[in-house]
Protein backbone atom coordinates (compact mmCIF):
# COMPACT_ATOMS: atom_id res chain seq x y z
CA UNK A 1 0.00 0.00 0.00
CA UNK A 2 1.66 3.21 -0.73
CA UNK A 3 1.94 6.18 2.22
CA UNK A 4 -0.70 8.52 0.42
CA UNK A 5 -3.28 5.59 0.43
CA UNK A 6 -6.57 6.71 2.37
CA UNK A 7 -6.82 4.40 5.79
CA UNK A 8 -10.05 2.52 6.23
CA UNK A 9 -11.42 4.98 8.43
CA UNK A 10 -11.35 7.90 5.76
CA UNK A 11 -13.43 5.76 3.91
CA UNK A 12 -16.95 6.10 5.35
CA UNK A 13 -19.78 8.00 4.32
CA UNK A 14 -19.73 11.83 5.10
CA UNK A 15 -20.95 12.39 8.88
CA UNK A 16 -24.75 12.70 8.34
CA UNK A 17 -25.34 10.95 5.65
CA UNK A 18 -26.27 7.43 5.06
CA UNK A 19 -26.24 4.39 2.21
CA UNK A 20 -29.69 2.67 1.49
CA UNK A 21 -29.25 -0.78 1.52
CA UNK A 22 -30.69 -3.08 -1.29
CA UNK A 23 -32.75 -4.70 1.86
CA UNK A 24 -34.28 -1.12 2.40
CA UNK A 25 -34.78 0.04 -0.82
CA UNK A 26 -38.09 -2.21 -1.22
CA UNK A 27 -39.63 -0.09 1.72
CA UNK A 28 -38.37 3.10 0.22
CA UNK A 29 -39.83 2.22 -3.48
CA UNK A 30 -42.79 0.89 -2.03
CA UNK A 31 -43.51 4.32 -0.36
CA UNK A 32 -42.57 6.56 -3.41
CA UNK A 33 -45.30 4.24 -5.69
CA UNK A 34 -47.56 4.77 -3.07
CA UNK A 35 -46.78 8.53 -2.99
CA UNK A 36 -47.13 8.81 -6.64
CA UNK A 37 -50.18 7.24 -7.04
CA UNK A 38 -51.96 8.51 -4.39
CA UNK A 39 -50.97 12.15 -5.53
CA UNK A 40 -51.67 11.87 -9.09
CA UNK A 41 -54.88 10.86 -8.14
CA UNK A 42 -55.23 13.85 -6.97
CA UNK A 43 -54.26 16.02 -10.11
CA UNK A 44 -50.92 16.38 -9.49
CA UNK A 45 -47.79 16.28 -11.66
CA UNK A 46 -44.06 15.21 -10.60
CA UNK A 47 -41.54 18.10 -11.11
CA UNK A 48 -38.14 17.58 -10.91
CA UNK A 49 -35.37 20.35 -10.23
CA UNK A 50 -31.86 20.66 -9.84
CA UNK A 51 -29.80 19.95 -6.46
CA UNK A 52 -27.76 22.75 -6.91
CA UNK A 53 -29.21 25.94 -7.14
CA UNK A 54 -28.11 29.79 -6.62
CA UNK A 55 -27.18 31.07 -2.75
CA UNK A 56 -29.36 33.63 -3.47
CA UNK A 57 -32.83 31.89 -3.98
CA UNK A 58 -32.33 30.62 -0.50
CA UNK A 59 -31.52 33.72 0.80
CA UNK A 60 -34.62 35.47 -0.64
CA UNK A 61 -36.65 32.89 0.58
CA UNK A 62 -36.44 30.59 3.38
CA UNK A 63 -34.91 33.90 5.26
CA UNK A 64 -32.25 35.68 6.41
CA UNK A 65 -32.66 34.98 9.28
CA UNK A 66 -33.81 31.36 9.63
CA UNK A 67 -31.41 28.51 11.21
CA UNK A 68 -31.78 26.79 7.77
CA UNK A 69 -29.97 29.92 5.69
CA UNK A 70 -27.94 31.21 8.46
CA UNK A 71 -26.39 27.78 10.08
CA UNK A 72 -27.17 25.29 7.67
CA UNK A 73 -26.42 25.62 4.00
CA UNK A 74 -23.98 23.75 2.23
CA UNK A 75 -23.11 26.85 0.26
CA UNK A 76 -19.90 26.85 -2.18
CA UNK A 77 -18.13 28.63 -4.40
CA UNK A 78 -18.22 26.71 -7.93
CA UNK A 79 -15.07 26.75 -10.17
CA UNK A 80 -17.19 29.61 -12.52
CA UNK A 81 -17.24 31.75 -8.89
CA UNK A 82 -20.72 31.65 -8.41
CA UNK A 83 -22.24 30.73 -5.06
CA UNK A 84 -24.60 27.76 -5.40
CA UNK A 85 -26.15 25.74 -2.46
CA UNK A 86 -27.23 22.26 -2.03
CA UNK A 87 -30.61 22.54 -1.60
CA UNK A 88 -31.80 22.52 1.97
CA UNK A 89 -35.53 22.21 0.79
CA UNK A 90 -37.09 22.18 -2.16
CA UNK A 91 -40.06 24.74 -2.46
CA UNK A 92 -37.99 27.79 -3.91
CA UNK A 93 -36.74 25.46 -6.31
CA UNK A 94 -40.34 25.03 -7.78
CA UNK A 95 -40.75 28.38 -7.62
CA UNK A 96 -37.85 29.34 -9.25
CA UNK A 97 -38.92 26.85 -12.15
CA UNK A 98 -42.71 27.82 -12.39
CA UNK A 99 -41.18 31.67 -12.83
CA UNK A 100 -38.47 30.78 -15.00
CA UNK A 101 -40.74 28.33 -17.54
CA UNK A 102 -43.84 30.12 -17.20
CA UNK A 103 -45.69 27.65 -15.94
CA UNK A 104 -47.87 30.68 -14.78
CA UNK A 105 -49.66 30.40 -17.60
CA UNK A 106 -51.55 27.11 -17.39
CA UNK A 107 -54.78 26.96 -16.34
CA UNK A 108 -54.37 27.40 -12.14
CA UNK A 109 -54.23 25.27 -9.95
CA UNK A 110 -50.80 23.89 -10.83
CA UNK A 111 -50.57 21.14 -8.43
CA UNK A 112 -47.00 19.40 -8.41
CA UNK A 113 -44.95 16.70 -6.35
CA UNK A 114 -41.37 15.98 -6.13
CA UNK A 115 -39.04 13.68 -3.77
CA UNK A 116 -35.13 13.57 -3.59
CA UNK A 117 -32.58 14.15 -1.02
CA UNK A 118 -32.31 17.36 0.55
CA UNK A 119 -28.85 18.92 2.43
CA UNK A 120 -28.83 20.75 5.70
CA UNK A 121 -25.44 20.89 7.71
CA UNK A 122 -26.93 20.27 11.37
CA UNK A 123 -26.48 18.42 14.05
CA UNK A 124 -27.07 14.75 13.04
CA UNK A 125 -29.06 12.68 15.61
CA UNK A 126 -31.84 9.66 15.62
CA UNK A 127 -34.10 11.29 12.58
CA UNK A 128 -32.19 14.37 11.52
CA UNK A 129 -29.55 13.79 8.70
CA UNK A 130 -27.48 15.83 6.54
CA UNK A 131 -28.78 14.49 3.67
CA UNK A 132 -32.00 13.34 3.72
CA UNK A 133 -35.21 12.70 1.62
CA UNK A 134 -38.25 14.72 1.18
CA UNK A 135 -41.34 13.94 -0.68
CA UNK A 136 -42.79 17.57 -1.61
CA UNK A 137 -46.22 18.75 -2.70
CA UNK A 138 -46.73 22.39 -4.14
CA UNK A 139 -49.99 24.10 -4.99
CA UNK A 140 -49.93 27.59 -7.12
CA UNK A 141 -51.88 30.18 -7.90
CA UNK A 142 -55.65 28.95 -5.66
CA UNK A 143 -56.26 30.96 -3.24
CA UNK A 144 -59.25 29.29 -1.73
CA UNK A 145 -58.50 28.41 1.95
CA UNK A 146 -59.99 24.65 0.63
CA UNK A 147 -56.93 23.52 -1.06
CA UNK A 148 -54.68 23.87 2.13
CA UNK A 149 -57.25 21.49 3.86
CA UNK A 150 -57.34 19.25 0.77
CA UNK A 151 -53.51 18.84 0.73
CA UNK A 152 -53.84 17.96 4.08
CA UNK A 153 -56.84 15.26 3.71
CA UNK A 154 -54.03 14.02 0.98
CA UNK A 155 -51.17 13.47 3.07
CA UNK A 156 -54.12 12.19 5.61
CA UNK A 157 -55.09 9.39 3.36
CA UNK A 158 -51.27 9.05 2.06
CA UNK A 159 -50.58 7.88 5.79
CA UNK A 160 -53.57 6.32 6.67
CA UNK A 161 -52.68 3.63 3.22
CA UNK A 162 -49.18 3.62 5.36
CA UNK A 163 -51.13 2.64 8.58
CA UNK A 164 -48.54 5.65 10.34
CA UNK A 165 -49.17 4.92 13.93
CA UNK A 166 -49.37 7.51 16.68
CA UNK A 167 -49.84 10.64 14.41
CA UNK A 168 -51.20 14.26 15.39
CA UNK A 169 -52.06 17.27 13.01
CA UNK A 170 -50.89 20.63 14.20
CA UNK A 171 -52.58 24.08 12.71
CA UNK A 172 -51.78 27.59 12.72
CA UNK A 173 -52.38 30.83 11.28
CA UNK A 174 -48.84 33.23 11.04
CA UNK A 175 -50.66 36.03 9.41
CA UNK A 176 -49.39 38.06 6.71
CA UNK A 177 -47.90 40.97 6.01
CA UNK A 178 -50.51 43.52 6.92
CA UNK A 179 -51.24 41.65 10.24
CA UNK A 180 -47.59 40.17 11.18
CA UNK A 181 -45.92 43.95 11.94
CA UNK A 182 -48.61 44.60 14.94
CA UNK A 183 -48.13 40.65 16.05
CA UNK A 184 -44.44 40.98 15.73
CA UNK A 185 -43.68 44.24 17.54
CA UNK A 186 -45.81 42.64 20.89
CA UNK A 187 -43.52 39.72 20.46
CA UNK A 188 -40.65 41.97 20.57
CA UNK A 189 -41.41 43.03 23.68
CA UNK A 190 -42.58 40.05 25.18
CA UNK A 191 -39.53 38.55 24.76
CA UNK A 192 -37.43 41.40 25.71
CA UNK A 193 -39.18 41.38 28.73
CA UNK A 194 -37.90 38.11 29.27
CA UNK A 195 -35.11 38.29 27.77
CA UNK A 196 -32.75 36.94 30.87
CA UNK A 197 -34.70 33.39 30.35
CA UNK A 198 -33.39 33.45 26.89
CA UNK A 199 -30.31 31.44 25.25
CA UNK A 200 -28.19 33.92 23.52
CA UNK A 201 -29.46 33.01 20.34
CA UNK A 202 -33.00 33.95 21.26
CA UNK A 203 -31.80 36.81 22.26
CA UNK A 204 -30.26 37.76 19.24
CA UNK A 205 -33.82 37.20 17.38
CA UNK A 206 -35.90 39.01 20.16
CA UNK A 207 -34.21 41.88 18.16
CA UNK A 208 -34.37 40.28 14.62
CA UNK A 209 -37.19 38.10 14.52
CA UNK A 210 -38.54 36.89 17.53
CA UNK A 211 -41.16 34.87 15.47
CA UNK A 212 -38.22 32.21 15.22
CA UNK A 213 -37.98 32.22 19.35
CA UNK A 214 -40.75 29.67 18.47
CA UNK A 215 -38.72 26.96 16.84
CA UNK A 216 -35.89 26.91 19.75
CA UNK A 217 -35.59 23.69 21.38
CA UNK A 218 -34.03 24.79 24.86
CA UNK A 219 -36.42 24.53 28.05
CA UNK A 220 -36.35 27.72 29.33
CA UNK A 221 -36.65 29.70 25.99
CA UNK A 222 -39.73 27.10 25.14
CA UNK A 223 -41.37 27.90 28.43
CA UNK A 224 -40.76 31.63 28.09
CA UNK A 225 -42.03 31.60 24.82
CA UNK A 226 -45.12 29.96 26.44
CA UNK A 227 -46.39 33.34 28.18
CA UNK A 228 -45.43 35.04 24.50
CA UNK A 229 -48.84 36.65 22.84
CA UNK A 230 -50.94 34.27 20.50
CA UNK A 231 -50.52 34.96 16.63
CA UNK A 232 -54.22 34.39 16.65
CA UNK A 233 -55.39 37.31 18.47
CA UNK A 234 -53.82 39.59 16.05
CA UNK A 235 -54.83 38.17 12.54
CA UNK A 236 -56.56 40.97 10.32
CA UNK A 237 -60.10 39.86 9.24
CA UNK A 238 -59.02 38.40 6.06
CA UNK A 239 -56.35 35.94 7.79
CA UNK A 240 -58.87 35.45 9.92
CA UNK A 241 -61.56 34.00 7.75
CA UNK A 242 -59.06 32.44 5.79
CA UNK A 243 -58.50 30.25 8.91
CA UNK A 244 -61.61 29.71 9.92
CA UNK A 245 -62.61 28.40 6.59
CA UNK A 246 -60.04 25.99 6.68
CA UNK A 247 -60.87 24.86 9.48
CA UNK A 248 -64.09 24.38 8.55
CA UNK A 249 -62.75 22.19 5.71
CA UNK A 250 -61.11 20.13 7.77
CA UNK A 251 -64.16 19.48 9.96
CA UNK A 252 -65.89 18.41 6.57
CA UNK A 253 -63.49 16.12 6.02
CA UNK A 254 -64.09 14.88 9.28
CA UNK A 255 -59.90 15.74 9.92
CA UNK A 256 -59.11 15.83 13.33
CA UNK A 257 -56.59 18.63 13.97
CA UNK A 258 -54.94 20.56 17.15
CA UNK A 259 -55.26 24.41 16.86
CA UNK A 260 -51.23 25.34 18.18
CA UNK A 261 -50.94 29.24 17.86
CA UNK A 262 -46.96 28.86 18.73
CA UNK A 263 -46.43 26.61 15.04
CA UNK A 264 -44.74 29.35 13.43
CA UNK A 265 -42.05 26.54 10.94
CA UNK A 266 -38.54 27.34 10.95
CA UNK A 267 -39.00 28.86 7.50
CA UNK A 268 -39.78 32.89 6.91
CA UNK A 269 -41.47 32.88 3.77
CA UNK A 270 -45.28 31.25 5.50
CA UNK A 271 -48.34 33.32 5.53
CA UNK A 272 -51.54 32.44 6.96
CA UNK A 273 -52.02 28.75 6.97
CA UNK A 274 -49.59 26.63 8.92
CA UNK A 275 -49.65 23.08 9.68
CA UNK A 276 -47.11 19.83 10.83
CA UNK A 277 -48.28 16.20 11.04
CA UNK A 278 -45.99 14.65 14.70
CA UNK A 279 -45.25 11.04 15.59
CA UNK A 280 -45.21 10.39 19.00
CA UNK A 281 -42.76 7.33 17.75
CA UNK A 282 -40.87 10.07 16.73
CA UNK A 283 -38.78 11.28 19.21
CA UNK A 284 -37.08 14.60 19.78
CA UNK A 285 -37.43 15.47 15.90
CA UNK A 286 -41.31 14.27 16.17
CA UNK A 287 -42.27 16.58 12.76
CA UNK A 288 -43.15 14.20 9.89
CA UNK A 289 -44.55 16.35 7.67
CA UNK A 290 -44.21 20.25 7.63
CA UNK A 291 -45.70 22.96 5.24
CA UNK A 292 -48.93 25.83 4.82
CA UNK A 293 -49.20 28.93 2.62
CA UNK A 294 -46.52 31.09 1.02
CA UNK A 295 -48.50 33.47 -0.85
CA UNK A 296 -45.80 36.13 -1.20
CA UNK A 297 -42.13 34.24 -2.62
CA UNK A 298 -43.65 34.30 -6.03
CA UNK A 299 -43.71 38.04 -6.52
CA UNK A 300 -40.71 38.30 -3.86
CA UNK A 301 -38.62 36.36 -6.87
CA UNK A 302 -39.93 39.18 -9.34
CA UNK A 303 -42.56 36.81 -10.82
CA UNK A 304 -46.05 36.68 -10.94
CA UNK A 305 -48.33 37.59 -8.14
CA UNK A 306 -49.61 33.83 -7.48
CA UNK A 307 -50.25 32.54 -3.94
CA UNK A 308 -49.10 29.20 -3.19
CA UNK A 309 -49.04 26.19 -0.34
CA UNK A 310 -47.82 23.00 -0.30
CA UNK A 311 -45.99 20.86 2.53
CA UNK A 312 -42.65 18.01 2.53
CA UNK A 313 -42.33 14.87 4.39
CA UNK A 314 -39.38 13.46 5.77
CA UNK A 315 -39.02 10.13 4.23
CA UNK A 316 -36.58 8.43 6.58
CA UNK A 317 -38.54 9.75 9.28
CA UNK A 318 -41.33 8.01 7.75
CA UNK A 319 -39.78 4.73 6.79
CA UNK A 320 -38.62 4.42 10.82
CA UNK A 321 -42.24 4.43 11.94
CA UNK A 322 -43.81 2.23 9.49
CA UNK A 323 -43.78 -1.95 8.93
CA UNK A 324 -44.80 -2.36 5.27
CA UNK A 325 -44.13 -6.40 6.06
CA UNK A 326 -43.43 -6.35 1.95
CA UNK A 327 -43.78 -9.93 0.79
CA UNK A 328 -40.11 -11.00 -0.43
CA UNK A 329 -40.25 -10.90 -4.21
CA UNK A 330 -40.62 -14.46 -5.90
CA UNK A 331 -37.55 -15.27 -8.22
CA UNK A 332 -36.64 -18.72 -9.87
CA UNK A 333 -32.91 -20.85 -9.38
CA UNK A 334 -31.40 -22.48 -12.48
CA UNK A 335 -29.56 -25.67 -11.36
CA UNK A 336 -28.04 -26.37 -14.25
CA UNK A 337 -25.50 -29.89 -14.84
CA UNK A 338 -22.33 -29.90 -16.89
CA UNK A 339 -21.44 -27.13 -19.62
CA UNK A 340 -23.99 -28.16 -22.34
CA UNK A 341 -26.58 -28.01 -19.56
CA UNK A 342 -25.66 -24.21 -18.57
CA UNK A 343 -26.05 -23.12 -22.33
CA UNK A 344 -29.47 -24.69 -22.91
CA UNK A 345 -30.29 -23.68 -19.15
CA UNK A 346 -28.85 -19.84 -19.67
CA UNK A 347 -30.76 -19.84 -23.11
CA UNK A 348 -34.15 -20.79 -20.66
CA UNK A 349 -33.29 -17.84 -18.13
CA UNK A 350 -33.34 -15.75 -20.75
CA UNK A 351 -36.55 -16.43 -21.90
CA UNK A 352 -37.46 -16.60 -18.80
CA UNK A 353 -36.51 -13.22 -18.11
CA UNK A 354 -37.92 -11.68 -20.93
CA UNK A 355 -41.33 -13.39 -19.79
CA UNK A 356 -41.38 -11.30 -16.79
CA UNK A 357 -39.71 -14.31 -14.36
CA UNK A 358 -36.84 -13.15 -11.88
CA UNK A 359 -33.91 -15.70 -12.58
CA UNK A 360 -31.06 -16.03 -10.46
CA UNK A 361 -28.30 -17.89 -12.50
CA UNK A 362 -25.00 -18.46 -10.59
CA UNK A 363 -21.97 -19.96 -12.55
CA UNK A 364 -20.08 -21.71 -9.24
CA UNK A 365 -20.13 -25.62 -10.40
CA UNK A 366 -22.34 -27.14 -8.39
CA UNK A 367 -23.79 -30.71 -7.90
CA UNK A 368 -27.44 -30.99 -7.75
CA UNK A 369 -27.83 -31.16 -3.71
CA UNK A 370 -25.63 -28.27 -3.75
CA UNK A 371 -27.77 -26.14 -6.14
CA UNK A 372 -31.03 -26.95 -4.33
CA UNK A 373 -29.33 -25.97 -0.99
CA UNK A 374 -28.21 -22.75 -2.53
CA UNK A 375 -31.70 -22.21 -3.58
CA UNK A 376 -33.66 -22.72 0.00
CA UNK A 377 -30.70 -20.64 1.62
CA UNK A 378 -31.69 -17.99 -0.40
CA UNK A 379 -35.22 -18.55 -0.04
CA UNK A 380 -36.22 -18.85 -4.05
CA UNK A 381 -39.71 -19.36 -5.16
CA UNK A 382 -38.93 -22.48 -7.74
CA UNK A 383 -36.19 -24.08 -9.31
CA UNK A 384 -35.58 -25.20 -12.69
CA UNK A 385 -33.50 -28.25 -13.35
CA UNK A 386 -31.61 -29.25 -16.50
CA UNK A 387 -29.27 -31.82 -16.43
CA UNK A 388 -28.24 -34.48 -18.82
CA UNK A 389 -31.65 -36.41 -18.92
CA UNK A 390 -33.88 -33.20 -19.34
CA UNK A 391 -31.69 -32.12 -22.15
CA UNK A 392 -31.65 -35.36 -23.81
CA UNK A 393 -35.52 -35.28 -23.67
CA UNK A 394 -36.28 -31.81 -24.08
CA UNK A 395 -38.40 -31.65 -20.77
CA UNK A 396 -37.21 -29.94 -17.90
CA UNK A 397 -38.12 -29.75 -13.99
CA UNK A 398 -39.72 -27.22 -12.08
CA UNK A 399 -39.88 -27.34 -8.60
CA UNK A 400 -42.06 -25.13 -6.30
CA UNK A 401 -39.87 -24.83 -3.21
CA UNK A 402 -43.05 -23.67 -1.04
CA UNK A 403 -45.09 -26.50 -1.24
CA UNK A 404 -42.84 -29.09 -2.97
CA UNK A 405 -44.40 -29.11 -5.77
CA UNK A 406 -43.27 -30.44 -9.14
CA UNK A 407 -43.97 -30.04 -12.64
CA UNK A 408 -42.20 -31.08 -15.60
CA UNK A 409 -42.58 -29.64 -19.26
CA UNK A 410 -41.06 -27.60 -22.09
CA UNK A 411 -39.19 -24.30 -21.00
CA UNK A 412 -42.46 -22.87 -23.05
CA UNK A 413 -45.06 -24.79 -20.41
CA UNK A 414 -42.99 -23.78 -17.27
CA UNK A 415 -43.40 -20.35 -18.13
CA UNK A 416 -47.06 -20.61 -18.39
CA UNK A 417 -47.11 -22.83 -14.91
CA UNK A 418 -45.24 -19.80 -13.20
CA UNK A 419 -47.08 -16.96 -14.57
CA UNK A 420 -50.73 -18.43 -14.31
CA UNK A 421 -49.46 -18.40 -10.23
P1 LIG B 1 -39.41 21.42 6.95
O1 LIG B 1 -40.32 21.40 8.14
O2 LIG B 1 -38.12 22.11 7.09
O3 LIG B 1 -40.26 22.06 5.76
O4 LIG B 1 -39.14 19.93 6.48
C1 LIG B 1 -40.20 19.04 6.19
C2 LIG B 1 -39.92 17.65 6.74
O5 LIG B 1 -38.65 17.19 6.28
C3 LIG B 1 -39.83 17.56 8.24
O6 LIG B 1 -41.11 17.46 8.82
C4 LIG B 1 -39.02 16.28 8.43
O7 LIG B 1 -39.85 15.14 8.31
C5 LIG B 1 -38.08 16.33 7.26
N1 LIG B 1 -36.75 16.85 7.66
C6 LIG B 1 -36.38 18.15 7.77
N2 LIG B 1 -35.08 18.24 8.14
C7 LIG B 1 -34.62 16.98 8.27
C8 LIG B 1 -33.36 16.39 8.62
N3 LIG B 1 -32.28 17.14 8.89
N4 LIG B 1 -33.26 15.04 8.64
C9 LIG B 1 -34.32 14.25 8.34
N5 LIG B 1 -35.53 14.75 8.00
C10 LIG B 1 -35.69 16.09 7.96
C11 LIG B 1 -39.77 22.28 4.50
O8 LIG B 1 -38.75 21.82 4.07
C12 LIG B 1 -40.71 23.08 3.62
N6 LIG B 1 -40.05 23.27 2.32
C13 LIG B 1 -42.06 22.39 3.51
C14 LIG B 1 -43.02 23.10 2.61
C15 LIG B 1 -43.33 22.77 1.33
N7 LIG B 1 -43.69 24.22 2.92
C16 LIG B 1 -44.43 24.56 1.85
N8 LIG B 1 -44.20 23.72 0.89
Amino acid sequence: MSQDAPSRKDLTAVKGTRDILPEEVGAWRAVEALARETFERYGYRELRAPVIEPTELYEKSSGQTSDIVTKEMYTFIDKGGRSVTLRPEYTPSVVRAVIEHRLDLQPQPMRYFYMGPMFRYDKPQKGRYRQFHQIDVEVFGEKDPAIDAEIIEMVDAFLAALRVPDTEILVNSVGDRKCRPAYGRALREAALNRLADLCPDCQRKAETNPLRIFDCKVESCREAARSFPSILDYLCDECRDHFQKFLGYLDLFRIPYRVDPRLVRGLDYYTKTTFEIVSGRLGAQNSLVGGGRYDDMMKDFGGPDICATGFAMGMERLLSVVDLGLPKRPFLYLAYLGQEAKRAGLEMARAFRRGGVECLVEFKDRGMKAHFARANKLEAAWVLTVGEDELRRGRYGLKEMAGGRQVEGTPEELLAAILVR
